[in-house]
């Protein structure tokens, strides 16, 4: 997907939102067989943030939502386009974007989701800025949003400790051609591993039931070691084909914002790269695995700590269940 010459696309405005509400390693040793040095050892991982009981990912959004806007210096009706990345929605149905779209008041927005996992955001981000492109559109305001911990086994130690809530906005628009700094995405997928990293039942194919919640089949459920292999494949070879086809080396990256899934993937996809590690950022020290939101959470920290300047580069990279991966690439 390059651009198109006739519609300029840029980020206006990003935000980030993570709930009160800090869950050490150290209190999980506490609620399963694990212990903080595992923990910190195999992911990087040392805390993660848990939404309210009254708090959905909706919630989460909207609250990320209204920060990406005010930082674009935008009002919610000046949106005439919301996605929402999430695995984790309010509701089977309506789509959280819709939720989103009330809480925040914006009511001139067409509201969709988007169900590609940890991919999610590079996802919205790519249909996104398609769909300006047609010049249907000019404020899209592109959100992943999840309450993990609303579909974690608590009592499963191969998962509960890996992920998190959060969520992170941003607002892209539509601007003049030569004003244009969204360079190029690459998505992908492989329905071939639908089952190693899923939600076994309460869907259509397994309806929820007494026996769905006796075999706990609503809860994530992950192979994690096949996983790790496909995400280092796959986030590399999206990140080299996106570079390859926006003509630009790693050297020229400032900034590879690839999903947060634990630390020794982001190690050994910068060390594939070829990249320095300092050119990585990370944050799943802080928040865990918050899937869909990991990178507009990141994006919006390296924005508002004044990481990145105008004409850097900026790489997007995830993958996630499906499998599903992709990347976009930005000239800031
Ligand atoms: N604490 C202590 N021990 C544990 C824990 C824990 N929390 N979890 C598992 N173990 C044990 C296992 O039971 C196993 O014990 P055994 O040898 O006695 O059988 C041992 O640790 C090793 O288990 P492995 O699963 O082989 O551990 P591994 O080194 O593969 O690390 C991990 C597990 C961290 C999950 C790793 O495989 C990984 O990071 N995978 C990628 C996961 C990921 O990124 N998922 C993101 C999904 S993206 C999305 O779309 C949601």
């Amino acid at each position: 997907m390059t651009n198109h010459e006739g519609i300029g696309i840029r980020i206006t405005g990003t935000g980030s939102y993570l709930p009160e509400k800090i869950l050490s390693n150290k209190e999980l040793e506490g609620m399963v067989d694990t212990t903080d040095e595992w923990i910190q050892t195999r992911t990087g991982i040392v805390e993660r943030r848990i939404a309210a009981d009254d708090q959905p990912s909706s919630a989460l959004g909207a609250l990320a939502s209204l920060n990406a806007l005010d930082a674009a210096g935008l009002t919610p009706e000046d949106i005439d386009l919301i996605i929402v990345a999430t695995i984790s929605p309010d509701k089977i149905f309506p789509n959280t974007a819709c939720f989103v779209q009330k809480r925040i008041g914006a009511s001139n927005a067409t509201c969709f989701s988007v169900e590609a996992a940890c991919s999610g955001f590079v996802y919205i981000m790519a249909i996104g800025a398609a769909l300006i492109r047609t010049g249907l559109y000019s404020h899209a305001l592109l959100v992943g949003a999840e309450k993990l911990s609303s579909i974690i086994n608590w009592n499963d130690r191969s998962t509960c400790v890996l992920f998190g809530d959060g969520a992170g906005a941003v607002v892209l628009s539509a601007c003049a051609p030569e004003d244009n700094t969204y360079l190029y995405s690459k998505l992908g997928s492989d329905g071939n591993y639908t089952d190693i990293l899923h939600v076994p039942g309460g869907g259509s194919a397994i309806p929820f039931s007494a026996d769905v919640l006796k075999n706990e089949l609503h809860y994530l459920n992950m192979s994690g070691q096949e996983v790790f292999k496909l995400a280092v494949n796959t986030m590399v070879a999206a990140a080299v084909e996106t570079m390859e086809a926006a003509n630009v080396t790693k050297d020229d990256i400032r900034w590879l914002v690839p999903h947060q899934a634990n630390t020794r993937i982001i190690h050994s996809v910068a060390k594939r790269l070829d990249m320095p590690l300092e050119r990585a950022y990370i944050n799943v020290d802080k928040y865990g695995n918050t899937s869909g939101a990991t990178i507009p959470i990141a994006l919006d920290e390296i924005v508002r700590n004044g990481l990145v300047s105008k004409g850097d580069y900026v790489l997007l990279v995830a993958f996630g269940g499906g499998l599903t991966w992709g990347a976009n690439l930005i000239r800031w």
